[in-house]
């Protein structure tokens, strides 16, 4: 039995107008949801809706339009408290997305922390995102980052962390909570644990699993957490970063102008509390609409349900491109999120991904910005086809068919 039947499927795909494009004179099969999902027409109405009755800045007017746009803007940092489990609502900070939410802690609370000598661990299939801001301030502070080594598998290698926590001084450890690359669903609560009984601080990046499993940050026990709303049906320019009160409390603004301060004059300025010290400037004001829309969504189809389909997508996907001669998955982790990575012998992932567009497949090509997990698997890079709720068996039935063909035309 399907988490969903066909008509439910039929249904949720009606939602999204996108997916009725057709591509290169097919039908768009849409199987690249880890990078961006697409959105459903909730949320362009609702962003659409706010341009019409609402836009005004927030935070700043007295007039009823800048009051409103300050209520769902707030009113979204009340719904993210909640999603995450956060114990209070001023530990959510709002910034654009993953890669700034990283960023802020590395120059203010990494900066803080870090002196010469001392090293950030970072898990070995990290997206960027999550190393080379590390680098950088590691960098100007005398620091530097090490690598927790990923297994054959996908799965960190639990025994050598436990090792250099102990062996080396570490200060921070930045972990993702699911690769983006492969798939792999990282043990982070244990992770985490580990290096809180050390009393070393955490970053999980949850940019790929917020939108696909429920993440409690006080049963997780970690320091921050950063996710993007792109990639959880909702509006790009808007993502959050959860840090514990105490920690926004004892770090530095990260970037000044308006908004983020108490009281400015020439001899001096104070800022504001957290999060409101971290938000400087006008924020990407018209989407919270869209995020209250697609936690709208979200909500009614339930988390629970979308990572069931999406690992019942998963296993389909699976299965049947092992069916294919010469075609190797990247990542056979035990637990896996809605990823498949593979490589084709004798293809490179360019031409397989130029190819497949060419039959309406939009699947992601080359190193997915986790160049150290590409080279730990000896490769440059691969094809990655990532599910969302709105994915059928259909379409991978369809992606499966195009590599057979590609094989044929391009080896
Ligand atoms: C694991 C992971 N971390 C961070 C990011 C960066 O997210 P954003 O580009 O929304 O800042 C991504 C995006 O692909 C990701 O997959």
């Amino acid at each position: 039995m399907s988490v969903f039947s066909t008509e439910e499927i039929a249904a949720i795909r009606g939602r999204f107008p996108i997916l009725s494009r057709i591509v290169n004179g097919k039908p768009l099969a849409y199987l690249d949801s880890a990078a961006s999902s697409q959105v459903p027409e909730q949320v362009i109405e609702a962003v659409a809706r706010f341009q019409r009755t609402t836009r005004a800045n927030v935070h700043r007017g007295v007039h009823r339009l800048s009051q409103e746009a300050t209520e769902v803007h707030e009113g979204l940092r009340d719904r993210i408290q909640r999603l995450l489990g956060a114990s209070r609502r001023e530990e959510i900070v709002f910034v654009r997305g993953t890669t700034e939410a990283i960023n802020l802690v590395a120059w203010t609370f990494g900066r803080q922390k870090l002196n010469a000598g001392d090293v950030v661990l970072a898990g070995e299939l990290e997206h960027h995102a999550n190393l080379v801001p590390w680098q950088i301030v590691a960098a100007e502070r005398g620091a530097r980052v090490e690598k927790i080594p990923a297994l054959d598998d996908g799965t960190l290698d639990f025994d050598a962390y436990e090792k250099l926590l102990d062996s080396l001084p570490v200060r921070i450890v930045a972990i993702q909570q699911v690769s983006n690359a492969l798939g792999t669903i990282h043990p982070v609560e244990r992770i985490v644990a580990a290096a809180k009984r050390r009393g070393v601080a955490t970053l999980v990046d949850g940019a790929q699993s917020v939108p696909h499993m429920r993440v409690d940050v006080q049963a997780l026990g970690c320091d921050f957490l950063a996710f993007s709303g792109h990639k959880m049906y909702g509006p790009t320019g808007l993502g959050f970063l959860y840090g514990r009160y105490e920690l926004l409390e004892s770090m530095p603004p990260w970037q000044g102008g308006g908004d983020m301060i108490d009281k400015v004059s020439f001899s001096g300025t104070t800022f504001h509390e957290p999060p409101w010290r971290f938000e400087a400037g006008t924020p990407h004001y018209e989407a919270p609409s869209g995020m209250n829309a697609a936690l709208d969504f979200l909500e009614e189809i339930g988390i629970e349900r979308i990572a069931a389909r999406e690992h019942e997508l998963l296993e389909y996907a699976q299965t049947r491109l092992r069916e294919i001669e010469g075609l190797r998955i990247l990542g056979s982790a035990p637990h896996k999120a809605g990823v498949v990575s593979f490589v084709l012998e004798g293809v490179h992932h360019y031409d397989a991904g130029m190819f497949l567009d060419q039959m309406g497949i939009a699947v992601r090509t080359g190193h997915h910005c986790a160049q150290p997990a590409m080279e730990r698997y000896g490769v440059t890079g691969t094809i990655r086809a990532s599910f969302a709720v709105f994915n059928t068996e259909d379409e991978i039935d369809r992606l499966v068919a195009g590599v057979v063909r590609l094989q044929k035309v391009l080896r």
